[in-house]
């Protein structure tokens, strides 16, 4: 039977403002109970129904949950179920559970689907000291601590944990930080064979591949920013590998004087973005202008360009871009 409380309010709530806060209002995938309190609050605080993705393993709660909200529950293990979700397709995902722990595997998948997730886990019998050091360090691996409260669960017992995990953000633009220039120099020594900050390719579906800079390594996998949208994934160490193409000088002045449009999701926050008011727009895409090789590197210094003139403004941006990261962002 359902049981509604304060602190269940509280981490309600806090899931609405994490899909609020996206401007793309992406749906919530969640686990809810029979009652469906989850499904009736978030009906309640305006989301669309179509955003509130419910999910519960067991037939008859998940069929309750359908008949109770009118909202359609998936009935399957959330676990399994957010492998078979798209990329990047949720604002959040919320793991409600019952249970003790989380897989690192699940929490990585679920920080694929949705940039936000909380996790709700019962203490029981554990100490608590324990317990957050082993979600420290879980988390770690695969994305940032947002934030970790205790709190007493219906049996009066603080024995309840809950916590938010973000995706790891990436700098301001992938590769905006100038020590990335010497990836090609680093010396690999970490336990995966890379580094933060190395340029590698990742073999991408088939025969494509596609070229990133490693943000974060463990021992069998890499956290990667891919340079042609910023999308931050951990990849498998079989899929990766060093990139130590260099480019011939003509090759890189050819693209000096190149507008590039450059998405304006890779820049991880609105109030970063809002330094562009004069910066022209093409749908959601700002557009620069390469000046020069920086520093005569295989990197470019770039400046906006007007949006009422069309002209380069004169400021310099502090970031800089690689020559792979400029070729997926050129205008043709
Ligand atoms: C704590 S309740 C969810 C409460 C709800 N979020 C709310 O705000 O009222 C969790 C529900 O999901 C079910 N459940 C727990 N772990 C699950 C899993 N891995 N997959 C599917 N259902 C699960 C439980 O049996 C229970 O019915």
């Amino acid at each position: 039977m359902a049981y509604e409380f304060q602190n269940k309010f509280l981490h309600r709530s806090s899931v609405v403002t994490m899909y609020k806060q996206s401007t793309t209002r992406k749906p919530i995938v969640f686990l809810d109970d029979e009652s469906a309190g989850a499904c009736a609050y978030f009906l309640e605080e305006g989301v669309p129904k179509r955003d509130i993705h419910p999910v519960n393993g067991g037939l008859l709660n998940s069929d309750a949950i359908t008949q109770a909200s009118g909202i359609e529950c998936k009935h399957s293990d959330i676990n399994d179920h957010i492998t078979s979700l798209p990329d990047d397709s949720h604002s959040v995902v919320w793991l409600d559970y019952t249970c003790t722990t989380i897989k690192v595997e699940v929490l990585r998948d679920a920080l694929r689907v949705a940039p936000n997730v909380s996790v709700t886990l019962s203490l029981r019998g554990m100490e608590r000291i324990d317990n957050e050091k082993h979600v420290r360090k879980i988390v770690k691996k695969v994305g940032t601590l947002a934030s970790v409260t205790y709190y007493k669960g219906k049996g009066e017992v603080e024995n309840m944990m809950s916590f938010i995990v973000n995706r790891a953000k990436t700098d301001n633009i992938p590769c905006h930080d100038d020590r990335r220039s010497l990836a090609f120099d680093t010396v690999a020594d970490g336990k995966s064979g890379f580094e933060v900050n190395d340029s590698v390719i990742i073999a991408w579906r088939g025969n494509t591949s596609l070229t990133a800079v490693v943000l974060e390594t463990s021992d069998d996998n890499v956290q990667v920013v891919f340079d042609c949208d910023g999308a931050v994934k951990w990849v498998p160490l079989c899929k990766v590998t060093s990139n130590r193409v260099t480019h011939a000088d003509k090759k890189l002045d050819a693209l000096v004087g190149k507008t590039l449009l450059v998405p304006s999701k890779l820049w991880p926050t609105k109030k970063e973005i809002t330094g562009y008011a004069d910066v022209k727009t093409v749908g959601k895409k700002l557009a620069f202008m390469i000046v020069k090789r920086y520093r005569k590197s295989n990197r470019y210094t770039l400046v906006g360009i007007s949006k009422r003139n069309d002209r380069p403004l004169h400021t310099k941006e502090n970031w800089t871009l690689t020559y792979d990261q400029a070729c997926c962002y050129v205008k043709m």
